[in-house]
Protein backbone atom coordinates (compact mmCIF):
# COMPACT_ATOMS: atom_id res chain seq x y z
CA UNK A 1 0.00 0.00 0.00
CA UNK A 2 2.88 2.33 0.82
CA UNK A 3 4.28 1.63 -2.62
CA UNK A 4 1.48 2.67 -4.31
CA UNK A 5 1.12 5.45 -2.01
CA UNK A 6 5.05 6.69 -3.21
CA UNK A 7 3.94 5.91 -6.96
CA UNK A 8 0.80 8.23 -6.21
CA UNK A 9 2.73 10.92 -4.81
CA UNK A 10 5.49 10.54 -7.58
CA UNK A 11 3.05 10.40 -10.09
CA UNK A 12 3.26 14.19 -11.38
CA UNK A 13 7.52 13.87 -11.39
CA UNK A 14 7.34 10.20 -13.11
CA UNK A 15 5.08 11.60 -16.21
CA UNK A 16 7.01 14.53 -16.77
CA UNK A 17 10.27 12.78 -16.70
CA UNK A 18 9.08 9.53 -17.97
CA UNK A 19 11.16 7.36 -15.59
CA UNK A 20 9.92 5.03 -13.16
CA UNK A 21 11.05 7.51 -9.88
CA UNK A 22 10.73 10.66 -9.83
CA UNK A 23 14.32 11.18 -8.17
CA UNK A 24 16.62 13.16 -10.36
CA UNK A 25 20.32 12.91 -10.14
CA UNK A 26 21.36 16.35 -10.45
CA UNK A 27 23.78 16.99 -12.99
CA UNK A 28 27.28 17.53 -11.39
CA UNK A 29 30.56 18.78 -13.53
CA UNK A 30 32.72 16.05 -14.38
CA UNK A 31 30.80 13.26 -12.17
CA UNK A 32 27.16 13.02 -14.52
CA UNK A 33 28.64 11.96 -17.62
CA UNK A 34 28.07 8.79 -19.98
CA UNK A 35 28.56 5.80 -17.25
CA UNK A 36 26.20 7.96 -14.45
CA UNK A 37 23.63 9.24 -16.00
CA UNK A 38 23.07 6.10 -18.27
CA UNK A 39 23.31 4.04 -14.74
CA UNK A 40 20.96 6.57 -13.43
CA UNK A 41 17.89 6.15 -15.64
CA UNK A 42 18.10 2.63 -16.39
CA UNK A 43 17.87 2.16 -12.34
CA UNK A 44 14.39 4.03 -12.72
CA UNK A 45 15.80 7.26 -11.67
CA UNK A 46 16.47 10.13 -13.96
CA UNK A 47 19.92 11.18 -14.96
CA UNK A 48 21.09 14.40 -16.46
CA UNK A 49 24.27 15.17 -18.15
CA UNK A 50 26.26 18.12 -17.04
CA UNK A 51 27.05 20.41 -19.36
CA UNK A 52 29.04 22.48 -17.72
CA UNK A 53 32.08 24.28 -20.17
CA UNK A 54 31.89 22.04 -22.48
CA UNK A 55 32.09 22.72 -26.08
CA UNK A 56 29.19 21.88 -28.82
CA UNK A 57 31.21 19.55 -30.25
CA UNK A 58 32.17 17.50 -26.67
CA UNK A 59 28.41 17.46 -25.38
CA UNK A 60 27.76 16.00 -29.16
CA UNK A 61 29.58 13.44 -28.11
CA UNK A 62 28.90 12.82 -24.89
CA UNK A 63 25.00 12.86 -25.79
CA UNK A 64 25.48 10.08 -28.50
CA UNK A 65 27.67 7.98 -26.15
CA UNK A 66 25.41 8.34 -23.27
CA UNK A 67 22.49 7.16 -25.85
CA UNK A 68 24.63 4.24 -26.27
CA UNK A 69 23.94 2.73 -22.59
CA UNK A 70 20.75 4.42 -22.08
CA UNK A 71 17.39 2.80 -22.85
CA UNK A 72 15.81 4.92 -20.37
CA UNK A 73 15.08 9.06 -21.11
CA UNK A 74 17.66 11.43 -19.42
CA UNK A 75 18.32 14.94 -19.66
CA UNK A 76 20.81 17.69 -20.05
CA UNK A 77 21.89 20.30 -17.85
CA UNK A 78 22.88 23.51 -19.72
CA UNK A 79 24.56 26.82 -17.54
CA UNK A 80 22.47 29.88 -18.68
CA UNK A 81 26.21 32.05 -18.65
CA UNK A 82 27.46 29.40 -21.60
CA UNK A 83 28.96 32.13 -24.49
CA UNK A 84 27.50 29.51 -26.65
CA UNK A 85 24.25 28.23 -25.06
CA UNK A 86 21.89 28.63 -28.04
CA UNK A 87 24.14 26.04 -30.37
CA UNK A 88 23.75 23.45 -27.18
CA UNK A 89 20.27 23.61 -27.70
CA UNK A 90 20.32 22.91 -31.08
CA UNK A 91 22.96 19.95 -30.74
CA UNK A 92 20.32 18.59 -28.09
CA UNK A 93 17.63 19.07 -30.84
CA UNK A 94 19.72 16.54 -33.38
CA UNK A 95 19.95 14.33 -30.87
CA UNK A 96 15.75 14.61 -29.54
CA UNK A 97 16.80 15.27 -26.20
CA UNK A 98 13.79 15.21 -24.41
CA UNK A 99 14.26 17.31 -21.19
CA UNK A 100 16.56 20.32 -21.02
CA UNK A 101 17.25 21.85 -17.33
CA UNK A 102 19.06 25.17 -17.39
CA UNK A 103 20.87 26.31 -14.11
CA UNK A 104 23.11 29.23 -13.30
CA UNK A 105 20.55 32.29 -13.36
CA UNK A 106 18.20 33.64 -15.75
CA UNK A 107 17.51 32.35 -18.83
CA UNK A 108 18.75 34.52 -21.56
CA UNK A 109 16.18 36.09 -24.27
CA UNK A 110 15.07 33.40 -26.44
CA UNK A 111 16.32 30.03 -24.76
CA UNK A 112 13.32 29.18 -23.92
CA UNK A 113 11.65 29.14 -26.93
CA UNK A 114 14.68 27.68 -28.06
CA UNK A 115 14.29 24.64 -26.04
CA UNK A 116 10.35 24.35 -26.73
CA UNK A 117 11.13 24.56 -30.71
CA UNK A 118 13.86 21.43 -30.35
CA UNK A 119 10.59 19.91 -28.59
CA UNK A 120 11.98 19.47 -25.57
CA UNK A 121 10.77 19.80 -21.74
CA UNK A 122 12.54 22.64 -19.78
CA UNK A 123 13.39 22.39 -15.98
CA UNK A 124 14.69 25.51 -14.55
CA UNK A 125 16.25 26.31 -11.21
CA UNK A 126 14.11 28.69 -9.10
CA UNK A 127 15.93 29.66 -5.71
CA UNK A 128 13.06 32.17 -5.21
CA UNK A 129 9.33 32.65 -4.95
CA UNK A 130 9.52 35.63 -7.36
CA UNK A 131 12.08 33.74 -10.20
CA UNK A 132 9.42 30.26 -9.58
CA UNK A 133 6.26 32.25 -10.59
CA UNK A 134 8.14 34.12 -13.23
CA UNK A 135 9.20 30.65 -14.46
CA UNK A 136 5.71 29.20 -14.21
CA UNK A 137 4.52 32.42 -15.98
CA UNK A 138 7.15 31.84 -18.75
CA UNK A 139 5.81 28.67 -19.27
CA UNK A 140 8.76 26.38 -17.83
CA UNK A 141 7.57 22.60 -17.45
CA UNK A 142 9.08 22.14 -13.61
CA UNK A 143 11.21 23.92 -11.57
CA UNK A 144 13.75 22.75 -8.75
CA UNK A 145 13.88 24.50 -5.53
CA UNK A 146 17.70 23.70 -4.69
CA UNK A 147 18.90 24.97 -0.98
CA UNK A 148 21.91 25.93 -0.01
CA UNK A 149 22.62 22.66 2.41
CA UNK A 150 23.35 21.16 -1.48
CA UNK A 151 27.01 20.74 -2.83
CA UNK A 152 28.38 22.54 -5.55
CA UNK A 153 27.15 26.68 -6.71
CA UNK A 154 24.58 27.14 -4.58
CA UNK A 155 21.74 30.08 -3.39
CA UNK A 156 21.69 31.86 0.09
CA UNK A 157 18.13 30.28 1.01
CA UNK A 158 17.76 26.53 2.99
CA UNK A 159 15.82 23.63 1.39
CA UNK A 160 13.43 23.53 4.14
CA UNK A 161 12.42 27.23 4.01
CA UNK A 162 11.80 27.47 0.01
CA UNK A 163 9.38 24.22 0.17
CA UNK A 164 7.93 25.60 3.10
CA UNK A 165 7.70 29.37 1.31
CA UNK A 166 7.39 27.73 -2.58
CA UNK A 167 5.70 23.92 -2.58
CA UNK A 168 2.47 25.03 -0.63
CA UNK A 169 1.81 28.22 -2.92
CA UNK A 170 2.72 26.49 -6.38
CA UNK A 171 2.70 22.60 -6.37
CA UNK A 172 -0.65 22.81 -7.50
CA UNK A 173 0.00 24.85 -10.56
CA UNK A 174 3.64 23.27 -11.35
CA UNK A 175 5.93 20.28 -11.04
CA UNK A 176 8.60 21.01 -8.13
CA UNK A 177 11.44 18.78 -7.64
CA UNK A 178 13.25 19.59 -3.92
CA UNK A 179 17.01 19.36 -3.75
CA UNK A 180 19.54 20.13 -1.54
CA UNK A 181 20.59 18.21 1.67
CA UNK A 182 18.18 14.72 0.68
CA UNK A 183 20.06 11.97 1.97
CA UNK A 184 16.94 9.59 2.96
CA UNK A 185 14.15 8.59 1.77
CA UNK A 186 12.23 9.87 5.17
CA UNK A 187 13.34 13.15 3.83
CA UNK A 188 12.30 12.42 0.62
CA UNK A 189 8.28 11.21 1.72
CA UNK A 190 8.50 14.26 3.78
CA UNK A 191 8.71 16.80 0.61
CA UNK A 192 6.50 14.83 -1.40
CA UNK A 193 3.80 14.80 1.14
CA UNK A 194 4.56 18.93 1.14
CA UNK A 195 3.44 18.51 -2.45
CA UNK A 196 6.64 17.89 -4.42
CA UNK A 197 6.54 15.80 -7.56
CA UNK A 198 10.03 14.71 -6.78
CA UNK A 199 13.22 15.38 -5.86
CA UNK A 200 17.13 15.61 -6.98
CA UNK A 201 19.89 14.68 -5.43
CA UNK A 202 23.26 15.33 -5.84
CA UNK A 203 25.86 14.34 -2.90
CA UNK A 204 24.13 10.84 -2.45
CA UNK A 205 25.03 9.64 -6.01
CA UNK A 206 28.65 10.45 -6.27
CA UNK A 207 30.24 7.64 -4.36
CA UNK A 208 28.05 4.73 -6.68
CA UNK A 209 30.02 2.22 -8.20
CA UNK A 210 28.92 3.85 -11.74
CA UNK A 211 30.20 7.11 -10.84
CA UNK A 212 33.79 7.69 -12.57
CA UNK A 213 35.00 10.19 -9.94
CA UNK A 214 38.41 8.95 -8.80
CA UNK A 215 38.47 6.39 -5.66
CA UNK A 216 40.20 9.33 -3.56
CA UNK A 217 37.09 11.88 -4.32
CA UNK A 218 34.82 8.82 -3.53
CA UNK A 219 36.58 7.99 -0.27
CA UNK A 220 36.69 12.26 0.65
CA UNK A 221 32.73 11.43 0.66
CA UNK A 222 32.88 8.30 2.82
CA UNK A 223 34.92 9.80 5.56
CA UNK A 224 33.23 13.77 5.08
CA UNK A 225 31.05 15.41 7.64
CA UNK A 226 27.98 17.34 7.53
CA UNK A 227 30.11 20.13 8.81
CA UNK A 228 33.40 19.64 6.73
CA UNK A 229 31.42 20.66 3.68
CA UNK A 230 31.68 24.63 4.49
CA UNK A 231 30.84 27.56 1.69
CA UNK A 232 33.48 29.49 0.18
CA UNK A 233 34.03 33.29 1.72
CA UNK A 234 33.57 36.29 -0.54
CA UNK A 235 36.55 38.39 0.45
CA UNK A 236 35.44 41.63 -1.61
CA UNK A 237 32.20 42.96 -1.33
CA UNK A 238 32.68 44.25 -5.27
CA UNK A 239 33.47 40.95 -6.26
CA UNK A 240 30.01 39.03 -6.44
CA UNK A 241 30.39 35.50 -6.40
CA UNK A 242 28.66 32.62 -6.35
CA UNK A 243 29.04 30.42 -2.86
CA UNK A 244 30.17 27.04 -3.23
CA UNK A 245 29.93 24.16 -1.20
CA UNK A 246 32.83 21.85 -0.73
CA UNK A 247 34.91 20.13 1.98
CA UNK A 248 37.43 22.71 3.42
CA UNK A 249 40.74 21.64 2.61
CA UNK A 250 43.41 23.64 1.14
CA UNK A 251 41.83 24.17 -2.19
CA UNK A 252 38.99 26.51 -0.36
CA UNK A 253 42.30 28.60 0.98
CA UNK A 254 43.73 28.37 -2.65
CA UNK A 255 39.98 30.33 -3.50
CA UNK A 256 40.32 32.93 -1.45
CA UNK A 257 43.69 33.68 -2.52
CA UNK A 258 42.59 33.80 -6.37
CA UNK A 259 39.52 36.22 -5.37
CA UNK A 260 42.16 38.66 -3.98
CA UNK A 261 44.50 38.16 -6.80
CA UNK A 262 41.23 39.04 -9.41
CA UNK A 263 40.19 42.01 -7.07
CA UNK A 264 43.94 43.48 -7.41
CA UNK A 265 43.25 43.12 -11.33
CA UNK A 266 40.30 44.85 -11.43
CA UNK A 267 41.34 47.42 -8.78
CA UNK A 268 44.77 48.14 -11.61
CA UNK A 269 41.89 48.36 -14.19
CA UNK A 270 43.66 45.88 -16.08
CA UNK A 271 40.29 43.08 -16.01
CA UNK A 272 36.02 44.39 -16.31
CA UNK A 273 34.38 42.81 -14.02
CA UNK A 274 32.44 40.19 -16.46
CA UNK A 275 36.01 38.97 -17.16
CA UNK A 276 36.69 38.68 -13.22
CA UNK A 277 33.79 36.78 -13.09
CA UNK A 278 34.40 34.18 -15.55
CA UNK A 279 38.13 33.84 -14.29
CA UNK A 280 36.36 33.03 -10.90
CA UNK A 281 34.12 30.40 -12.83
CA UNK A 282 37.18 28.73 -14.78
CA UNK A 283 39.22 28.48 -11.51
CA UNK A 284 36.24 26.18 -10.29
CA UNK A 285 35.85 24.04 -13.12
CA UNK A 286 39.55 23.38 -12.98
CA UNK A 287 39.44 22.81 -9.42
CA UNK A 288 36.36 20.51 -9.54
CA UNK A 289 38.40 18.35 -12.28
CA UNK A 290 41.56 18.38 -10.38
CA UNK A 291 39.33 16.43 -7.14
CA UNK A 292 37.19 14.52 -9.39
CA UNK A 293 39.33 13.26 -12.50
CA UNK A 294 42.63 13.68 -10.78
CA UNK A 295 41.77 12.64 -7.48
CA UNK A 296 43.91 15.59 -5.98
CA UNK A 297 41.35 15.99 -3.09
CA UNK A 298 43.61 18.43 -0.75
CA UNK A 299 44.47 21.43 -4.00
CA UNK A 300 41.15 20.43 -5.69
CA UNK A 301 37.77 21.31 -5.03
CA UNK A 302 35.59 18.75 -3.58
CA UNK A 303 32.06 20.25 -4.32
CA UNK A 304 29.68 17.88 -1.72
CA UNK A 305 26.19 18.78 0.31
CA UNK A 306 25.62 18.88 3.98
CA UNK A 307 24.31 15.25 3.16
CA UNK A 308 28.02 14.08 2.33
CA UNK A 309 28.26 12.62 6.24
CA UNK A 310 24.90 10.16 5.16
CA UNK A 311 27.28 8.64 2.61
CA UNK A 312 29.37 5.62 4.27
CA UNK A 313 30.27 3.26 1.00
CA UNK A 314 30.17 3.10 -2.34
CA UNK A 315 26.94 1.28 -3.44
CA UNK A 316 25.72 0.76 -7.21
CA UNK A 317 22.71 2.70 -8.36
CA UNK A 318 20.36 0.41 -8.29
CA UNK A 319 21.13 -0.23 -4.38
CA UNK A 320 20.74 3.55 -3.86
CA UNK A 321 17.64 4.29 -5.17
CA UNK A 322 16.11 0.84 -4.05
CA UNK A 323 17.03 2.21 -0.21
CA UNK A 324 15.71 5.56 -0.63
CA UNK A 325 12.62 4.35 -2.20
CA UNK A 326 12.06 1.53 0.46
CA UNK A 327 12.81 4.36 3.04
CA UNK A 328 10.60 6.34 1.71
CA UNK A 329 7.59 3.64 1.53
CA UNK A 330 8.58 2.42 5.54
CA UNK A 331 7.93 6.57 6.14
CA UNK A 332 4.64 6.62 4.23
CA UNK A 333 3.49 3.74 5.67
CA UNK A 334 4.36 5.00 9.11
C1 LIG B 1 30.39 17.66 -7.25
C2 LIG B 1 29.16 18.44 -7.62
C3 LIG B 1 29.10 19.11 -8.83
C4 LIG B 1 27.95 19.81 -9.22
N1 LIG B 1 27.91 20.42 -10.44
C5 LIG B 1 26.75 21.00 -10.88
C6 LIG B 1 26.65 21.52 -12.21
O1 LIG B 1 27.59 21.46 -12.99
N2 LIG B 1 25.46 22.07 -12.59
C7 LIG B 1 24.38 22.13 -11.74
O2 LIG B 1 23.33 22.63 -12.14
N3 LIG B 1 24.45 21.63 -10.48
C8 LIG B 1 25.60 21.06 -10.04
N4 LIG B 1 25.64 20.50 -8.78
C9 LIG B 1 24.39 20.46 -7.96
C10 LIG B 1 23.62 19.13 -8.21
O3 LIG B 1 23.11 19.07 -9.50
C11 LIG B 1 22.43 18.94 -7.24
O4 LIG B 1 21.44 19.90 -7.47
C12 LIG B 1 22.86 19.00 -5.78
O5 LIG B 1 23.98 18.19 -5.59
C13 LIG B 1 21.71 18.56 -4.89
O6 LIG B 1 22.01 18.70 -3.54
P1 LIG B 1 22.78 17.57 -2.67
O7 LIG B 1 24.23 17.67 -3.06
O8 LIG B 1 22.54 18.03 -1.28
O9 LIG B 1 22.18 16.24 -2.99
C14 LIG B 1 26.82 19.84 -8.36
C15 LIG B 1 26.88 19.16 -7.12
C16 LIG B 1 28.01 18.47 -6.74
C17 LIG B 1 28.03 17.73 -5.42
Amino acid sequence: MSQSMLNELMQRGTDLLGSDTAIMCGAMSWVSERNLVSAISNAGGFGVIACGAMTPELLDTEITETKKLAHKPFGVNLITMHPDLMQLIEICGNHNISHVVLAGGLPPKGSLEAIKEIGAKVICFAPAMALAKKFLRSGVDAIVIEGMEAGGHIGPVSTSVLAQEILPALAKEIPIFVAGGIGTGEMIAAYLEMGASGVQLGTRFVCAHESIAHPDFKKAFMRGNARDAITSVQVDPRLPVIPVRALKNKGTEEFTRKQIEVAKLLDAGDIEMGEAQLQIEHFWAGALRKAVIDGDVENGSVMAGQSVGMVKAEESVVDIIASLTSEAEIALSR
